[in-house]
C-alpha cells in the first residue's frame, strides 16, 4: 500500500505534466497542478478538474510559491523550440528563476524534487541548474534533461 503524498506538478497542464498528474492520482496521491498556461490550456487537464484529490492553481513559477507539499516535479518550461526561440527571456526566467524558486520551496518544506531541463539549457553542455540542485540536495536531487 502506498502512503498518500501531496505532490506539486509545475507545468502540470503540459504534455508530460498532464499524464503525470493522472498517474499520481491513480496511485492515490493528492496533486497540486501549477501552470501559467503559457503553452497549454485547461482543456488538457479537463478530465482531472472534478477529481477530489486534484487542485489547479494558475501561477507563474518565475515568482515564489508558498505551499505545503511532499514532492515536487518541476516541469514548467518552454519546451518546444518554437516557444523558447520566440521568447528567450521568458524561457530563461522560467528555467532559471523557476528552478531556483522550486528548489527553495523544496528546501523550505523538505520535499523531494525532480527538476526537468529545457532543451536549450542542456545543449549548452554545462548544467548550472543540475549543479545548483546537487549542491543543495546532493544525491536527493534528480535532474531530467531533454538532451
Ligand atoms: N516532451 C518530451 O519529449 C520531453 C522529453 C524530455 C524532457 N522533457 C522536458 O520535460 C519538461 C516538460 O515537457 P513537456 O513536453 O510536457 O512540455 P509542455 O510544453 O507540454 O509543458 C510545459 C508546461 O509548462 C507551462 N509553463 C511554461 N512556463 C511556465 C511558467 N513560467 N510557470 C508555470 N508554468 C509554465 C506551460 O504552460 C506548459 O503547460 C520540459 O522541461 C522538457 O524539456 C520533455
Amino acid at each position: 500500500m502506498h502512503l498518500q503524498k501531496r505532490v506539486l506538478v509545475t507545468g502540470g497542464a503540459g504534455f508530460i505534466g498532464g499524464f503525470l498528474c493522472e498517474a499520481l492520482l491513480e496511485r492515490g496521491h493528492e496533486v497540486l497542478c501549477v501552470d501559467n498556461f503559457f503553452t497549454s490550456t485547461r482543456r488538457n487537464i479537463e478530465n482531472l478538474l472534478d477529481h477530489k484529490r486534484f487542485e489547479l492553481m494558475g501561477h507563474d513559477v518565475t515568482f515564489p510559491l508558498f505551499v505545503e507539499v511532499d514532492e515536487i516535479f518541476n516541469l514548467a518550461c518552454l519546451a518546444s523550440p518554437i516557444h523558447y526561440q520566440r521568447d528567450p527571456i521568458q524561457t530563461t526566467k522560467t528555467s532559471v528563476h523557476g528552478a531556483i524558486n522550486m528548489l527553495e520551496l523544496a528546501m523550505r518544506v523538505k520535499a523531494k524534487i525532480l527538476q526537468a531541463l529545457a532543451r536549450g539549457f542542456t545543449k549548452i553542455g554545462q548544467y548550472p541548474i543540475v549543479g545548483l540542485a546537487r549542491a543543495l540536495f546532493g544525491a536527493r536531487a534528480i535532474c531530467q534533461g531533454a538532451g
